[in-house]
């Protein structure tokens, strides 16, 4: 089954409209394989009714599945090390001095867009490595992402040798522990990180979130244009507490989707600051 270009163009403009993700090039093949297979599954015989299930869905549970199969993001442990470095070694002390200053002993982050949770576990990790005394400090690290399967396996924190392939073998050792063929994350740090299903995009879902000192929007611009990035941003920049920072992927610029952070230069990299 292949949808025809009208059929292709209306998919793509709903599926814009309710998450900002901009199917960009032509999809058409990889759209269609999706949208058959959902089809199957609902036991919906024509585009046209698949279509028109898709849009009057009140609670939005099709589309939450088609976009499980359009959606899917690549990650791992460690992702990025010179970016964590930054954050542990140079970003992560200000929070503390600043913090103590006012008398705070509270830390939240989010990792937007976590994906199958490897990230957020890998800053509670390096929050456990370089806090002075972790067990002095309340820290919250929250996982957010729109592909509620993602979400499932994120929560369930067991993982191949595959995604801890750029993890020291010391912090393998230390934070996971090994079940026949998979790696599970210990209870430790599983404990700081919560994982919820979450569309950076929508609104009302981001106006629940609020008070981060620290925002990880990695790998996820590519999904956006200009215009829905724009509005991710807004979203993102209403759940940060004054002076927050928040990070970008190594190959992705924050500063050329929105102005509304200031940038900061550490040697070679950027970070932005509320
Ligand atoms: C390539 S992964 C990046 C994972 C991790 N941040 C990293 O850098 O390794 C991108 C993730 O962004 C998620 N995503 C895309 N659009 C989203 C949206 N509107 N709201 C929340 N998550 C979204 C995808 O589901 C995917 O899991």
């Amino acid at each position: 089954m292949k949808l025809d270009q009208d059929e292709y163009d209306r998919i793509k403009e709903i599926v814009y409209k309710k998450t900002g993700l901009a199917l960009k090039g032509d999809k058409r093949d990889f759209v269609s394989r999706r949208v058959a297979n959902r089809m199957g599954s609902t036991d919906i015989q024509s585009v046209k009714d698949y279509y028109r299930y898709l849009v009057f869905d009140p609670e939005g549970h099709e589309l939450s599945e088609l976009i499980n199969l359009i959606v899917i993001g690549e990650t791992y442990f460690f992702r990025e090390f010179e970016l964590l470095r930054l954050f542990g070694e140079d970003i992560l002390p200000m929070i503390v001095e600043k913090k103590k200053k006012a008398g705070q002993k509270k830390i939240k982050i989010v990792s937007a867009g976590c994906a199958t949770g490897e990230e957020p576990y890998t800053l509670a990790i390096i929050l456990k490595e370089l806090l002075e005394q972790p067990d002095q400090w309340e820290i919250r690290i929250e996982g957010i992402d729109i592909n509620r399967e993602s979400v499932n396996k994120a929560r369930k924190g067991q993982y191949t040798d595959h995604a801890l392939r750029d993890t020291p073998y010391v912090y393998r050792d230390k934070y996971f522990q090994k079940e026949k063929d998979v790696y599970a994350i210990c209870p430790e740090i599983k404990d700081m990180v919560s994982i919820s299903a979450c569309n950076l995009y929508d609104r009302t879902q981001m106006s629940r979130l609020f008070g981060y000192d620290v925002v990880f929007c990695r790998n996820v611009l590519i999904y956006f244009d200009r215009k829905s990035a724009a509005i991710v941003f807004e979203n993102l920049y209403r759940s940060m507490n004054p002076g927050g920072y928040i990070f970008s992927g190594l190959s992705e610029s924050i500063g050329r989707m929105t102005s509304l952070f200031t940038m900061e230069r550490f040697k070679k990299l950027f970070v932005y600051k509320k």
